[in-house]
């Protein structure tokens, strides 16, 4: 019989992380009158899936393969779990069938039924309308999770986040995709531009990320500057977490490069505090739970 993968463990390793830190924010504030929440923008169903080819031996010596799927909790569940639990719970999915999966946790879990919102909108419009009212007037304090697949969230979100001075922030950074983006000539086309500038909030990154090639193009008869790319994973990891603290009280200096099963970069997970106060104890726990790398 022959298992074909599960669930990936960066996956695992990126829920543990946050599993971990959602524990130990409630146990640091547990003795405070704060109101404490938590909002999960890229909630998913609730469950991680993958499915898993099996190829057995049958009676007759064919083989047959069979489907099935590997299950664990994703992050909201995961959320919904802790011991004791927060105050409110917002889910947001913009996808409709994930959606429609993501609300049964209000049947499953019916004694926190009250405290669970559940969004189906664009994450970037609704953390935005989420974060605009005044955070630190009010007695409300939030983990935030920002899981994307892929560049979906814009820099304009991660601000209003960090505006709020209440929230903090766990973020899964798109390290391959803004690789790939990032050709090797800087000849990029405008509409991948387009999301690079969205991404990182401002237009710097080219010069971050490309130097001047000493030789000139001759183009069209016209001299022309030719660029190359001088960026690995970790030049694009330190201008994001550069970003963070640009906007953030403090960041977790240790960041986590999570890898696929071939060792390539897949996606930066990083920790930002918002609150002033609260942010070097908070960064103290999210260092020593990213560990060493
Ligand atoms: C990586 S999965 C999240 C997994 C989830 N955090 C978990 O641990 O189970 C990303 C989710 O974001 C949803 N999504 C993609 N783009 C979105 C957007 N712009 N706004 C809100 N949700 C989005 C996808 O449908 C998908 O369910």
């Amino acid at each position: 019989m022959h298992e074909f993968g599960n669930i990936d463990s960066w996956t695992r390793d990126k829920l543990e992380k946050v599993r971990r830190y959602l524990d130990a924010y409630l146990v640091a504030l547990k003795n405070t009158s704060f109101s404490l929440e938590y909002i999960d923008a890229f909630a998913g169903t609730g469950f991680v899936s993958r499915p898993i080819q099996f190829q057995a031996q049958s009676l007759f010596d064919t083989e047959d393969s069979v489907v099935v799927k590997d299950f664990i909790d994703g992050s909201a569940r995961l959320a919904i779990q802790t011991i004791p639990a927060f105050s409110r719970y917002t889910f947001i999915e913009k996808h409709s069938e994930r959606f429609q999966q993501l609300s049964k946790l209000r049947d499953e879990f019916p004694q926190l039924a009250e405290r669970i919102y559940l969004i189906n909108e664009d994450a970037n419009s609704a953390v935005q309308r989420l974060c605009r009212i005044d955070w630190l007037g009010t007695n409300r304090r939030a983990v935030m999770f920002l899981d994307p697949y892929g560049a979906q969230v814009s820099w304009e979100t991660i601000e209003a986040i960090a505006a709020t001075r209440a929230i903090d922030l766990w973020v899964l950074f798109p390290l391959s995709t803004v690789n790939r983006l990032l050709n090797r000539n800087g000849k990029i086309q405008n509409g991948r531009k387009k999301r690079l500038d969205l991404l990182f909030g401002q237009q710097d990154w080219f010069d971050k990320f490309y130097t001047e090639a000493q030789d000139r193009l001759l183009f069209d008869g016209k001299d022309e500057a030719r660029f190359e790319k001088r960026t690995s994973f970790n030049e694009i990891s330190e201008y994001f977490q550069e970003r963070l603290r640009s906007s953030f009280a403090e960041v977790a200096p240790n960041p986590l490069i999570l890898k696929n099963s071939h060792n390539s970069p897949l996606f930066l997970l990083s920790f930002a505090a918002g609150n002033p106060r609260g942010a070097p104890i908070a960064v103290k726990i999210a260092r020593h739970i990213l560990g060493n790398q």
